[in-house]
């Protein structure tokens, strides 16, 4: 199907979904008057959410918006891991497991939010023992183990600002980012499982740090043992026994609202990975807002969100935004395969999970793998499923409605963006009538619009640009170290707007309908990944001259990585194996290109602009469209004729 054809087959989507009354009974936002209320006074909804927080000096001003800064809860004093731990140890919730964690190889364990609070204090005064302190920042290279949250959580009891690294990165690129933030410390972990097989983050530290100065000290904790390559890294030390030498009592540092809590790098439309810079208060209120509202939580809620930490996703709703609702967060180390297709269900079936968010590629792979899998286990404390990371198509959110949720749960297909911090565009599961397809609505106090090229408004069922039009409080502050940038690429296509680089269309009953990227920003299996990025890792191949990537559709994936080839004349031998292989040691396995081809000329414009809607129609097997503009039309013609004729 071509990409016009699903996109009108989306607009025809009829099927609509009442909040289901096992969800609406009890549901904590039960009252429709919350988007009106929220909408006529933004800083009163958001003043009030922030008031569930414990502040150590109230804030004087909600919003200071000298576009396009904003600054939130001005004035206002908090600790994030104060917030996230230690006051939930003072009541009931003392001994409430905080983290629920569970092993690739089938370990266990439970952690209370009276053990985490001791773990946290002890790693932070670690921390500050090797020379860490306020604003200093710290990378973190880790699987998915529970000592990743309590590193997150040490850096900002201390005020440090972590940079967390996805384990799915290569050595450069992890060195890149390094030296970006310019880190004093990196804490990592000797290897992680990963479908029964070790990653070995220790080893790709020690290769990154090879050209990274700016480090000082390694924190290291033992995951895998004697499984994983024996290294020794620059100012090594040992996780467990740091922590064991500390005490349990590390006073939280007082932070001001504004003060950066992290930096997470991003994919953008140029070969440089961004560092989204967040702030504290405004990220914290709108993270714990955002997760209590849209999941539903209620206290005894065990709450799973399947992402890696090392995205955004697991920041604000796995560490985040969870923990500072005092709710249990589970943590599941491996991949959905392991030993068996059933994994999911069965660690849902075995911590009596009720609310599980994952992405939409999980959730097709899932189908690809039959009903059998999620019928095998007892899925029947299930609430609420939630969806993020790309537009979910309507067969795989009925599907995932039916089997997975078995007609009973509310879908909540959540719109948003590492530069948003939080969720945007939303159902809220007790109020909004669902339609497969469709993010719904913008989050009470959140502003959306669709606009054409001049900045209009378009019309129902029509599509364009998607913007945010009013300040919300977990949004990005800046790009560390390049805010001319951060205002170049977000506010200047429509001052005074936020620039989504998403395409949307409002229907007539007012849902947005995401349509996916208009830029040069690829999502690849739920991996955000820049086609400028793969561009440049492949042209510093010694044999590679030129090269185009696109993303094409991918049922599974939802894009492919297609990369269009020129090689120098010198070339000889298996090159496509040996760029894709390239590919994965500059950025990480994860960006590897699905496909190669190689052509003596990338299609250009007369100004030799490459073409890429071409190369998209070629990658997509359609009749190509406009080439009139071409400097030379026989070379998109015999590119065409080469793929056409590879099998699919
Ligand atoms: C896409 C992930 C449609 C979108 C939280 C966005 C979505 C990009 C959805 C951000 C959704 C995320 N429907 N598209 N529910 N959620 N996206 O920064 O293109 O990794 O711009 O943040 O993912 O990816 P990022």
């Amino acid at each position: 199907m071509s990409e016009a054809d699903r996109l009108d087959a989306l607009l025809q989507e009829t099927r609509s979904f009442p909040p289901p009354a096992y969800v609406r009974t009890g549901a904590i936002a039960s009252d429709p008057g919350i988007y009106r209320r929220a909408d006529l006074d933004p800083e009163g909804f958001w003043s009030e959410m922030g008031t569930a927080l414990h502040w150590m000096r109230p804030w004087d001003r909600v919003l200071q918006w000298d576009p396009p800064h904003a600054q939130w809860f001005v004035g206002g004093e908090l600790n994030v891991a104060e917030n996230c731990v230690d006051r939930h140890c003072v009541g009931p919730r003392r001994n409430k497991a905080a983290i629920i964690w569970e092993g690739e190889p089938g370990d266990q364990r439970v952690i209370t939010y009276g053990q985490l609070q001791r773990d946290v204090a002890r790693a932070a005064n670690a921390l500050r023992r090797l020379g860490i302190t306020k604003g200093d920042r710290v990378a973190i290279y880790m699987g998915m183990v529970p000592e990743l949250a309590v590193a997150m959580l040490a850096c900002t009891r201390i005020g440090a600002v972590h940079t967390v690294i996805f384990g799915g990165f290569s050595a450069e690129a992890l060195r890149e980012r390094i030296n970006d933030a310019r880190c004093r410390l990196v804490i990592t972990q000797d290897g992680a499982w990963r479908r029964g097989r070790v990653v070995p983050l220790k080893q790709n530290v020690e290769e990154a740090l090879l050209g990274a100065p700016s480090v000082e000290h390694t924190l290291v904790y033992r995951r895998v043992g004697a499984a994983a390559p024996q290294v020794a890294l620059r100012g090594e030390v040992d996780w467990d026994e740091a922590l064991a030498h500390e005490s349990a009592v590390c006073p939280p540092e007082p932070m001001q609202a504004e003060d950066m809590l992290y930096i997470l790098y991003t994919s953008g439309t140029t070969g440089k990975p961004k560092g989204i810079v967040h702030t504290t208060g405004g990220y914290l209120v709108g993270v714990a807002t955002t997760h209590r509202l849209v999941f539903d939580l209620h206290d005894s809620d065990v709450y799973w969100c399947a992402a890696d930490i090392g995205w955004v996703t697991g920041h604000s709703y796995i560490v985040y935004g969870p923990l500072a609702n005092g709710a249990t967060t589970v943590i599941y180390e491996g991949t959905p395969d392991f030993p068996e297709r059933d994994r999911h269900w069965r660690i849902i079936e075995r911590y009596g999970v009720n609310i599980y968010y994952t992405a939409p590629t999980t959730i097709r792979t899932f189908m690809r793998w039959g009903p059998q899998e999620p019928a095998k286990a007892d899925l029947s404390s299930l609430r609420i499923l939630g969806s993020v990371g790309e537009p979910i198509n309507p067969e795989a959110w009925i599907w995932y409605h039916e089997n997975i949720g078995k007609g009973r749960c509310a879908v909540v297909d959540t719109w948003w963006q590492t530069e948003t911090g939080m969720i945007m565009i939303t159902p809220l599961p007790g109020l909004t009538t669902t339609k497969p397809g469709s993010a719904t609505h913008p989050f009470p106090g959140v502003a959306a619009a669709v606009l054409d090229e001049a900045g209009n408004l378009v019309g129902p069922g029509a599509g364009g640009n998607l913007v945010l039009t009013r300040p919300w409080p977990a949004m990005m502050r800046t790009i560390f170290n390049d805010d001319e940038r951060f205002v170049r690429q977000y506010w200047s296509r429509y001052p005074g707007k936020y620039l989504t680089g998403d395409g949307a269309r409002v229907d007539a009953d007012g849902y947005f309908w995401l349509l996916g990227r208009v830029d040069d920003v690829m999502n690849v299996a739920g991996h955000r990944l820049s086609t400028y990025e793969i561009e440049s890792a492949l042209v510093d191949h010694p044999a590679v001259a030129e090269a185009a990537v696109i993303g094409r559709h991918d049922d599974l994936k939802g894009q492919a990585v297609a990369a269009f080839v020129t090689l120098k004349e010198s070339a000889s031998g298996d090159m496509g194996a040996e760029l894709k292989a390239h590919v994965a040691v500059k950025i990480g396995p994860i960006a590897r290109p699905d496909d190669i081809f190689f052509t003596a000329e990338l299609p250009k414009t007369r100004s030799g602009k490459i073409m890429r809607r071409l190369l998209r129609d070629i990658a997509e097997r359609r009749v190509l469209g406009d080439t009139t503009t071409l400097a030379d039309p026989n070379v998109v013609a015999m590119l065409k004729q080469q793929y056409d004729g590879v099998e699919e």
